[in-house]
């Protein structure tokens, strides 16, 4: 359901040209990674969303040029791109209420996520540096890979800046819903639209784990496994067919668009705007668990509300208890390389 109503605003308004519905509020957002192959059609997708009103596009290449693309777009809100430097992304950051980082390489053939590290960390790092001295209340909506060690990263980087807010760091695991949701509307002949399968746990393979007993369904033995399966491993399915040329950048700007809505949506007042996302949670604290993803109430103020994982099947408390394990070690990679390079 909440998934059709993101999608259908987002859509809707495209539709409707007279983008009348303009946001309650002034609204900026910021892409840093703009010119990518999910910052693009991102950027794209936010363009045409009328709770926007000011778009402002960073990345180390092209971003002008995408900016000055979009802004022909005959919507409302003022786009505008930034050239890579220390002025350029203070003045992108400067003001924004969000602010998304798909910026990093993606997979290829053979790659795990974890295996991005080396190289996005640094660039989370520099990026979430930026942030937490230009836009330190912005909600920061992490994209970029290995989800599961880069929002450390960035809690770690707020925290030595002194202005780190848990409500306002999201990693984006909403792709994960998407591909739950459409995943059983092919199974089951559903309308994927109506669907909304909760997945909870991280960002990568065992730790993304989807609740489909939440939803009404029981799945069994192979069917079942396949079904997880292919959950858990969805983005090797598009790193495997675009054959090294990148993972997956349409379907997550979908899915990075609706969360960036879905956001917006609360802090302009709506309320019951629940989303899976991956932050600060004390549900598994206890385990040395620091950051989990589960259903979030979102509000005004970020995080409203993280709501327990509620009951689970056996075989759902099976994969949770592997999810536990990798996760903690993403996580303390994660916060190792803060502690080592910050
Ligand atoms: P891409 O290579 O097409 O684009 C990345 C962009 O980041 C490029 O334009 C590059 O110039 C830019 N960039 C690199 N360093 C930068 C810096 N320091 N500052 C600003 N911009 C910088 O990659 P992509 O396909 O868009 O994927 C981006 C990231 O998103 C990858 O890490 C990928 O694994 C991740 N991803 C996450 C999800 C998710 O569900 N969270 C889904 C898909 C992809
Ligand atoms: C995805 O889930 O598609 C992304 O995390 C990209 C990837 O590397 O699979």
């Amino acid at each position: 359901f909440a998934a059709r109503q993101a999608t259908s605003s987002v859509f809707g308004a495209v539709q409707r040209r007279a983008f009348s519905a303009s946001a309650a509020n002034a609204t900026k957002v910021a892409v840093l990674g703009a010119a990518g192959g999910i910052g693009q059609p991102l950027s794209l997708l936010l363009k045409l969303n009328p709770r926007v009103s000011e778009l402002a596009l960073y990345d180390i290449k092209g971003a002008p040029g995408v900016a000055a693309d979009i802004s022909h777009i005959n919507t409302k809100s003022v786009v505008k791109g930034y050239e890579a430097s220390a002025e350029g992304i203070k003045e992108c950051l400067s003001g924004a209420e969000i602010v998304l980082i798909p910026a990093g390489v993606p997979r290829k053939p053979g790659m795990t996520r974890d295996d991005l590290f080396n190289t996005n960390a640094s660039i989370v790092r520099d990026l979430a540096k930026a942030a937490a001295e230009s836009s330190p209340d912005a909600n920061i909506l992490i994209i970029s890979n290995p989800v599961n060690s880069t929002v450390p990263i960035t809690a770690e980087v707020f925290k030595k800046a002194g202005v780190y807010n848990p409500k306002r760091l999201f990693g984006v695991t909403t792709l994960d819903v998407v591909r739950a949701s459409r995943f059983i509307s092919q199974l089951k002949s559903t309308d994927p639209a109506n669907e909304n399968i909760t997945v909870i746990g991280g960002h990568s393979g065992a730790t993304i784990v989807p609740l489909l007993s939440q939803s009404g369904y029981t799945l069994e033995g192979a069917e079942r496994d396949e079904y997880v399966k292919r959950v858990q491993f969805g983005g090797d399915e598009v790193v495997q067919a675009k054959g090294g040329a990148g993972s997956a950048t349409l379907s997550m700007a979908m899915a990075g668009a609706r969360f960036a809505e879905s956001l917006l949506k609360a802090a302009q007042g709506q309320k019951g705007v629940i989303e899976p996302t991956f932050v600060d949670s004390p549900l598994y604290k206890d385990q040395g668990v620091t950051y989990f993803a589960s259903n979030v109430e979102l509000g005004p103020n970020g995080v409203e509300k993280i709501h327990p994982v509620g009951k689970l099947t056996e075989h759902e408390q099976s994969l949770l208890e592997v999810c536990l394990k990798d996760l903690k070690g993403n996580i303390e990679k994660g916060e190792k390389f803060a502690k080592d390079n910050l």
